[in-house]
């Protein structure tokens, strides 16, 4: 297929088939990748925070912090070491992943997903016990190893594209985002765990915290062991007969040829491919190259995890007590479950433009006001002149706000666009392209925001409610809807677009390879 036109694998249809119990239980456990990636990008901020665990291993971290609120506050926190205990993770998975398709393609997705387990086992085992910093980010560096396994980028087998594989076409979007919930609910437990074992005696209770993270791991690689390869999976390694009883058996009905005959194509299609890499640079595929660089990096660009790793760092800043920093990341922690709720009942009904623009325009209000609140107190020279209750409690409130925009707006659509908009003789190059520019820029905002806040004081959030505009200007402008569109037919949406379709030729869309299916299927 390389060179040849972009093809339409099937018209607009739905394959026979419901939501088996079966079918459920797998996406359950396959989802709880999100699991493990949430708890981890919650537990880090919180533990910092605590007094035993800064003064054990970052003394001048806890000096500065200690020093009385006549200093400037924006700086207390500074130190790139403090934030490497964080980001380490995401350039470990930024590279596993790609170490990872290759244990994928030799012994299928099942065993990538028990490795990545067991090197979170090991990784929160390290961290549990550490002693020194090393340890600290040995730990981090093999979760993120893990998660790379878990998660993996290459091979359209990251957990998003299986969850789209598994389950049947009407249900995708659902159970896509089932992903993201997932996610959420690794953080909450991650903010409410910090909660708890901050008040443990003796200060060995981030321990607990960091230990903890085996749970998840355990969950994922006992889950591993019996989650079933996808039919795809098992056409592309040459295992039909297989393909079709799983096939059969997650769809819940024998009538399962027309989707069968499919997924062969797909299969036939994606192997006649030499080069996907070179293949997605060509300029019919321009829109979707965009999209696959360009949703990852604003999804992490709305800042959203200057909260999520940093919320109860953030909240010491603006002189909250330890245990106020950690409830108030335990309420932003809740806000971001329930308001993805809000998601995954509109996600298919309202669309997904617009969600984008309306939680861009929630998040842009929140993100001046709450920079707004913290340039009135601490003005640029960070000093505190002391904080109500009441003034505090409504920068809460207004983050709180911003939290659930982006739970229902870039959190799960940021994971879901990408999945739905690349055909298959592309999916694999873009759904790579879309994780790894993630994790690269999660990499980044985790390494530099104590620092920039330390230079851009309350003017950081004005720099990320600067970047909501472009990316939300952006979507009304370039981002075509996708909501209830087969995969297959997606290229129509691009070509009927005002800019895009300037990128597609007529030659370029061609529709039909099931000729080749039905070939397959009555060789084998
Ligand atoms: C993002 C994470 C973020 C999380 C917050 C995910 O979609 O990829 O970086 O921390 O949402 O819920």
């Amino acid at each position: 297929m390389a060179g040849g036109p972009i093809v339409l694998t099937s018209g607009a249809k739905e394959h026979p088939g419901k939501m088996t119990l079966f079918v459920f239980l797998t996406c359950l456990v396959a989802s709880s990748g999100g699991l493990i990636f949430g708890y981890d990008i919650g537990i880090s901020g919180g533990v910092t925070s605590m007094d035993s665990f800064l003064s054990r291993f970052f003394p001048s971290v806890y000096r500065q912090q200690m020093a009385d609120s006549s200093t400037n506050q924006y700086c207390k926190f500074d130190s790139q070491l403090l934030t490497l205990f964080t980001s380490s993770l995401y350039v470990a998975a930024l590279i596993s992943s790609f170490l990872a398709s290759t244990v994928t393609r030799v012994f299928g997705r099942k065993w990538s997903m028990f490795a990545g387990g067991i090197t979170f086992l090991l990784g929160s085992a390290i961290n549990g016990a550490a002693v020194n910093v090393l340890m600290l980010i040995l730990g981090r560096v093999l979760l993120g190893i893990g998660i790379g396994f878990a998660n993996q980028a290459r091979a359209h087998s990251s957990v998003p594209l299986y969850l789209s594989e598994m389950a049947p076409a009407k249900l995708r979007g659902m159970l896509n985002i089932g992903f993201q919930l997932m996610i959420t609910i690794g953080i909450f437990a991650a903010n409410l765990i910090n909660y708890g074992t901050a008040s443990i005696e003796g200060g060995w209770g981030w321990r607990v915290s960091l230990g903890l993270a085996a749970v998840p791991a355990v969950i994922i690689t006992v889950g591993s062991l019996v989650l079933p390869d996808t039919p795809n999976s098992l056409i592309e390694r040459g295992y039909d007969d297989e393909a079709k009883a799983m096939l059969r058996k997650i769809r819940g009905t024998e009538d399962i040829q027309a989707e069968y005959g499919d997924l062969v194509a797909a299969s036939a299609e994606a192997k006649s491919i030499d080069h996907p890499w070179s293949n997605i640079l060509q300029r019919r595929y321009r829109p979707q190259l965009c999209m696959a660089i360009l949703i990852p990096s604003f999804q992490q660009l709305t800042g959203i995890n200057v909260i999520m790793f940093y919320a109860p760092v953030l909240f010491k800043t603006l002189g909250f007590g330890s245990e106020a920093s950690l409830a108030s990341a335990v309420i932003s922690g809740i806000v971001n479950v329930f308001a993805t709720f809000v998601s995954i009942a509109t996600v298919d009904k309202l669309g997904r433009r617009k969600l984008f623009l309306q939680g861009g325009t929630q998040m842009l209000v929140s993100q001046l006001l709450v920079g707004t609140l913290i340039a009135l107190k601490f003005g640029t020279t960070g000093v505190a002149t002391g904080m109500s209750t009441n003034y505090a409690s409504i920068i809460v409130l207004f983050i709180c706000f911003y939290v659930a925009a982006f739970a229902w707006s870039w959190g799960p659509l940021g994971w879901l666009v990408p999945s739905e908009i690349f055909p298959l003789e592309i999916r694999s190059a873009g759904q790579s392209i879309t994780v790894s520019v993630n994790m690269l820029f999660t990499f980044i905002i985790a390494q530099v925001f104590l620092t920039a806040l330390c230079h851009l004081k309350f003017g950081l959030f004005y720099f990320f409610a600067g970047w909501v505009v472009i990316m939300t200007v952006f979507v009304a402008l370039f981002l075509p809807e996708t909501k209830n569109v087969p995969i297959e037919e997606i290229v129509l949406v691009w070509k009927k677009h005002w800019f895009w379709g300037k990128f597609i030729s007529d030659d370029d869309i061609h529709v039909g390879n099931l000729e080749v299916a039905k070939h397959t299927i009555e060789a084998a």
